[in-house]
């Protein structure tokens, strides 16, 4: 990775200036613009100060003691002091083909320090209906992860299910009293958020006599009553079959399903641990964990006895140190949850846990294009799967209005299924987390703009022209390792891509750091803007002569191989014709 190279040269050079070499290299950049070349390093300044001497003194020294002939061709002093360098040509090719030779890393190594993350994500609760927060949730979880993998770190990821929350008083309750036994028999799921959603409606009303008995019927299942246990154990599968059947639409896998009920019989002890500890305490009744310089506690057993959502997220920690031993545990909910995590992370601090470190990875709301928070189609059909279908109808108008293709009616369902699943997933993820979105099929499955359609479609287009031209991908990646193979880059717009594709590892280190997936999105549309100019500017099949047609396949290769890897580490599938 270039960034990395040019660092470690820095390091070097900047080493008799200072003993805080990593701080200063941080401030090697990418160049917003080429004027400032392909590089710019902004380090002469702050040492200068450091050192009260004039900042563009201190950037020609630095450069007296850089070494980085062999990559760059210029490297020049620039306006307060700023040291701007300009790539060799010689030095992209052969990054390329190292990159060529290196198809499934695209040359870019692992990291030498991997951490042990816990990526706890998705978590719906289970016999509520799951609602597009926990799809926003499972597509940045999985994406994080999979860039984290990519790079060399451990992960591991645990979906903490919600499933021993009071939505299961209410299904008990309403079991009891609401079910239609033949609609159960053949629809369960269906008729399981029926009576749930009967129930919630009536408490929402203002039933105060059902509020109660629904506590009770909770308090009943936790307390292990048998009668309640037995409706839990039997309704568990038909909820989790549900949930999983959209898992494996999307594409996701986890490695732990460590849910609430999990944890349920560690939480009595966990708690009186606490309280023994002077941790926590009584508070009318109940029992909480004060914070220095603020009166709200958090709770972790009511009055009542139950335990609490952050009773349950206290115990996996515990369990996941113990078993996991996490460098890093991240957690991605929307921000409702901030004052949760906040608390959460506090307590365990007062537990006495270090050297774990704990991130609360927030995202905003899905809203509808009324701009409210979205919510699925009511009715008896069941939100995400109803909603995932109507992407894949969308998708299937777009492969079908396509009839160039000549494609058989399996394959366009298949592809309409890449294309729908994918939009969402980008749309998702090509969002700042942070900020809300309004949740459009429209917009999402645009084939012009920054969309999973048109990503898709620029890696269908650059993977034709080796079929246009009769060229086998592989036989041609054979000849670019045999080592005889030559390359050479001349004009503007074939050394710009060159450089697009070069930073595909920068921009997932970027991505990776403060876990923000959207710049690899970001990165990834850049790469196919900078291909579309190059296509427009430089035939390939027509190049006036061998070495040239050979260097343009070698940037198309490379560009369709960093989409393909890029939408994969995303969660989404590439299709080689649409
Ligand atoms: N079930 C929770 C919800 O729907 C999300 C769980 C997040 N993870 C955690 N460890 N608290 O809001």
């Amino acid at each position: 990775m270039i960034l990395n190279i040019l660092k470690s040269r820095f390091s070097t050079a900047i080493s008799n200036f200072t003993e805080d070499v990593s701080v200063y290299l941080d401030l090697i950049r990418p160049s917003h613009d080429i004027r400032f070349g392909d590089y710019q390093a902004n380090i002469a300044m702050p040492l200068a100060s450091k050192l009260s001497r004039n900042p563009r003194e201190i950037a020609s020294e630095i450069i007296s003691q850089l070494q980085v002939d062999d990559i760059c061709k210029s490297v020049e002093v620039a306006g307060a002091g700023f040291i701007n360098l300009t790539l060799r040509e010689s030095f992209l090719v052969e990054k390329l083909l190292n990159a060529a030779a290196d198809s499934e890393r695209m040359g870019i190594e692992l990291v030498r320090n991997p951490k042990n993350f816990i990526v706890d994500y998705s978590g719906p609760n289970v016999a509520k209906p799951m609602h597009v927060g926990h799809l926003r949730s499972t597509v940045l979880g999985n994406a994080i992860t999979n860039m984290l993998r990519f790079r060399g770190h451990n992960v591991i990821t645990d979906n903490h299910l919600g499933d021993w929350g009071t939505q299961f008083g209410m299904i008990i309750f309403g079991y009891r009293n609401y079910l239609d036994v033949d609609s159960y028999c053949r629809q369960p799921v269906e008729e399981l958020s029926r009576i749930y959603k009967l129930v919630r409606n009536k408490i929402d009303s203002g039933d105060q006599e059902i509020s109660a008995s629904v506590l009770e019927e909770t308090a009943k299942l936790h307390d292990a009553d048998p009668d309640n246990l037995k409706i839990w154990n039997e309704v568990m599968p038909f909820a989790m079959n549900e949930i999983d059947s959209i898992y494996k639409r999307i594409g996701i896998k986890f490695d732990y399903t460590l849910g609430e009920s999990f944890y349920h019989p560690l939480l009595a002890d966990i708690v009186n641990n606490l309280i023994e500890r002077g941790i926590a305490k009584e508070t009318n009744g109940a029992i909480g964990i004060f914070f220095e310089g603020n009166d709200t506690p958090m709770l972790i057993r009511k009055k009542d006895g139950a335990f609490l959502y952050g009773t349950t997220d206290i115990a996996a920690i515990l369990y996941r140190i113990h078993q996991f031993k996490p460098d890093i545990i991240l957690y991605l909910t929307d921000f409702r949850q901030s004052l949760h995590f906040e608390q959460l992370f506090k307590v365990s601090k007062l537990m006495g846990i270090s050297g774990v470190e704990f991130s609360h990875i927030k995202f905003g709301t899905v809203l509808g294009e009324d701009g409210k928070p979205f919510k699925t189609r009511s009715g008896s059909t069941v939100g995400l799967n109803g909603l995932l279908d109507e992407a894949e109808k969308h998708a299937l108008e777009i492969v079908k209005s396509n009839d160039r293709l000549e494609l058989s009616e399996i394959e366009i369902h298949e592809i309409a299924k890449k294309i729908g699943i994918g939009c969402i997933i980008y749309a998702d993820l090509s969002q700042n987390r942070e900020s809300d979105y309004v949740f459009s099929y429209n917009k999402m499955l645009a084939m012009n703009g920054n969309t999973a359609a048109y990503m898709q479609y620029a890696y269908a287009r650059v993977r034709s022209i080796f079929s246009k031209g009769n060229i086998d991908v592989n036989q041609f990646r054979e000849n670019v390792k045999s080592g005889n193979f030559k390359a050479e880059l001349k004009s503007d717009a074939e050394c710009n891509l060159a450089k697009e594709i070069l930073k595909f590892g920068d921009a997932i280190d970027l991505a990776i750091k403060d876990y923000r997936p959207n710049l690899l999105t970001t990165y990834l549309f850049e790469l196919a803007n900078k291909y579309s100019t190059f296509f427009e500017q430089c035939p390939v099949l027509r190049a006036e002569n061998e070495l040239i047609k050979n260097s343009r396949l070698l940037l198309c290769d490379l560009t369709a191989s960093t989409l393909n890897k890029g939408l994969e580490l995303l969660g989404i599938k590439t299709v080689e014709r649409m």
